[in-house]
């Protein structure tokens, strides 16, 4: 491509930048597919580029911050392949994908992939992975889509039958408020025509950037969306963050996309980065701390409400269910004590939701459940046992003490527990 055209992208595409990011630090941190990938993309990671308008002090701290940063990156990264692979499944839409090498470990494991993102990476992307990806090739694919632009998503997923994990990692903080609303209202278009479900940390990223660098970095002082605004606020007019889903508390975001017609699970993102030692590229002493911070940030897996879609709720006691059924998946929302009275509640909501369904899986939040007695773990054990042979049934968000109960009962292997 020529290098006035690579500008003009550049200009037009405030993150252009950005999607090479990801790339480099997993190449640095010796992650094989990223060498293999970057070989060939000879992508770098540059200085941003208000950088040398700061003073010398500020310079040698955003240097530093730099690596808590790409530590954070290569942690979401790793987190997001491990959370598809336990127990989601189904084809992986990967929406601004930039230039992660996610495909090629993929299409090794037998998993279905799509790579989503502007004309400017794509068209960089596609012959690099060509020459990377040499088994299940047909597995594969990337499209050059706007995320704004419905018809170029329908399309980047047309006659894929299995159900959508869409996950999107660094894109949300970019948008104003205006193309959030598009965007999700999109993503919930695609999702009324596939099952599935749209998984995304990006409403974390401000707690996240703050939190992780001031554990990673010594002397933290600065705010690292300072750094950010120096990478990328003089190309365009870009207020990172600034927009209803990655700015302000848990509970103003979660309403806001309930008002865009998705409900929310929040899961733990720790127990998928698979332990400390993936933070590599932080010094040794500083991974434990980084980790700990991972442990309260979470993946927003959100599913579209589809107001067609039956829903049954009853509280009695202290206990209150919510069930939804969307498509073949029942989501069930558990609240209170799950106990010997309680448990004909939930038996009897489940069986009228079920009633003439089809149900492949079931995924039940667990967030707001205080106990489960063996009365509640028997309707659990009802549950599973109505599935097909390849049904699924997740328990997400559950307390430790409820885990507990479900190690010591041996519930756990049963189930997939997130
Ligand atoms: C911060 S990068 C994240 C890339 C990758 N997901 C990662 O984790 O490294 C943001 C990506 O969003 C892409 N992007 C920005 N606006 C987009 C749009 N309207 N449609 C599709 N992709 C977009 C950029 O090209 C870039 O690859």
């Amino acid at each position: 491509m020529n290098s006035g055209k690579t500008e003009l992208r550049k200009e037009v595409n405030p993150v252009f930048l950005t999607a090479q990011t990801c790339l480099c630090v997993l190449d640095r941190s010796g992650d094989p597919d990223a060498k293999q990938l970057n070989a060939l993309l000879q992508c770098t990671i540059t200085d941003p580029p208000g950088l040398s308008k700061v003073s010398p002090q500020r310079q040698a701290m955003f240097g530093r911050m730099a690596v808590g940063l790409w530590s954070a990156l290569e942690a979401r990264y790793k987190a997001t392949n491990g959370f598809f692979k336990n127990g989601r499944g189904g084809c992986f839409v990967d929406l601004a994908c930039g230039f992660v090498p996610r495909a090629i470990g993929f299409a090794r494991s037998g998993i279905r992939y799509v790579g989503i993102d502007l004309p400017a990476v794509i068209d960089r992307l596609r012959p690099a992975m060509a020459e990377c990806i040499t088994e299940n090739q047909e597995l594969v694919s990337f499209a050059a889509a706007d995320v704004t632009d419905y018809a170029s998503l329908a399309k980047a997923v047309e006659g894929i039958d299995e159900d959508l994990f869409i996950s999107a990692e660094g894109l949300l903080p970019y948008l104003t408020d205006d193309e959030i609303k598009v965007v999700f209202g999109n993503i919930r278009r695609l999702l009324s025509e596939h099952p599935g479900v749209f998984v995304t940390s990006d409403p974390e990223l401000e707690r996240w950037n703050k939190r992780i660098t001031t554990a990673a970095v010594p002397g933290m002082i600065s705010d690292p969306k300072e750094f950010v605004q120096l990478s990328e606020g003089n190309i365009s007019d870009v207020r990172f963050g600034d927009n209803c889903v990655c700015k302000g508390s848990r509970e103003d975001v979660e309403k806001a996309v309930n008002e865009m017609g998705f409900d929310v699970d929040l899961v733990p993102l720790y127990t998928y980065i698979g332990g400390e030692d993936q933070l590599r590229s932080l010094p040794e002493e500083r991974r434990a701390a980084a980790y700990e911070v991972y442990k309260s940030i979470c993946f927003w897996v959100l599913a579209a409400r589809d107001t067609e879609d039956a829903h049954f709720s009853d509280s009695n006691e202290g206990f209150s269910a919510e069930i939804k059924c969307v498509k073949t998946t029942l989501y069930i929302t558990l609240t209170g004590r799950l106990d010997t009275v309680t448990s004909t509640t939930l038996l009897e909501l489940y069986r009228k939701a079920v009633k003439d369904q089809d149900i492949k899986r079931i995924i039940i939040s667990a967030r707001k459940l205080q106990y489960i007695s063996s009365a509640g773990l028997r309707v659990l054990m009802i549950m599973n046992k109505s599935l097909p042979s390849n049904g699924t049934l997740i328990v997400n968000y559950a307390s430790d003490d409820i885990r507990d109960v479900f190690a010591l009962t041996g519930f756990d292997t049963m189930i997939t527990l997130n």
